[in-house]
């Protein structure tokens, strides 16, 4: 009762952007997945975290941002028939990169904890589509890779209009060619299981920036011990 009167007068809540803050949201996300194996949250991240992240793509200089790869060589491969983005992974250099590297963790934990996922690790980076920019229809990960197994994506664009196009498409399966479509709208954060549902990035009018990152489990449970012998 004195915590609640506390709070009403501060006028700060508990759903800061920090700690505990994301209680609610990760709940969601955790029945959302087992029910239907996505989900989909507008106005989800936390507030000043996107906005810091907002922030932090005029810091990085188009230098910082590579033509996007596809495949195990991303770095040499370059196939802009099947993307024509640009990225930055996400290391943590910045304060506001491990930030976000830090709340994906909460993510994380919390996931594991209700779903026994196994999550393991995490990856990210910015990406940045130009206008007319697309990622053709894909999978993040590939059955039995036991690779990604949870992507995320967040986005970071000020007032989407509905005739700017760069929606996300996520398809319910493979047969799925209607799939559903999700605006890139800022703090938006769509959260799906990897080896299940291919999607698609349609290219814009404008230019398009989001966060894309994947949780893997641990390999060497799998298939190959590490290290191998
Ligand atoms: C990806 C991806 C979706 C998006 O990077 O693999 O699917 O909306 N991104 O940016
Ligand atoms: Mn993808």
């Amino acid at each position: 009762m004195e915590a609640t009167h506390l709070f009403g007068n501060t006028g700060l809540s508990r759903h800061s952007s920090d700690g505990g803050a994301s209680d609610e949201l990760f709940a969601r996300i955790a029945d959302n997945l087992l029910v239907q194996g996505y989900s989909v949250n507008p106005l989800a991240l936390p507030i000043e975290l996107a906005a810091e992240l907002q922030q932090h793509l005029c810091v990085l200089s188009a230098e910082k941002f590579k033509a996007a790869g596809v495949g195990r060589e991303s770095e040499h491969m370059r196939n802009r028939f099947v993307r024509s983005d640009e990225i930055c992974w996400i290391t943590g250099e910045s304060e506001v990169g491990r930030q976000w590297l830090a709340w994906a963790e909460q993510l994380q934990t919390y996931l594991n904890r209700r779903l026994l996922l196994g999550l393991f690790s995490f990856e990210s980076h910015f990406a940045h589509y130009s206008p007319g920019d697309y990622y053709k229809r894909h999978l993040d990960s590939f059955k039995g890779a036991a690779n990604r197994v949870l992507s995320v994506v967040a986005y970071l664009n000020n007032t989407w209009l509905p005739d700017e196009g760069g929606e996300l498409v996520l398809y319910k399966d493979e047969r799925d060619l209607v799939g559903l479509k999700v605006t890139p709208a800022f703090g938006t954060l769509v959260v799906f299981l990897s080896e299940e549902f291919p999607h698609e990035v349609l290219p814009a009018t404008r230019d398009r920036y989001s966060i894309a990152g994947w949780y893997r489990v641990n390999s060497s449970t799998s298939d190959r011990s590490d290290p191998p012998r």
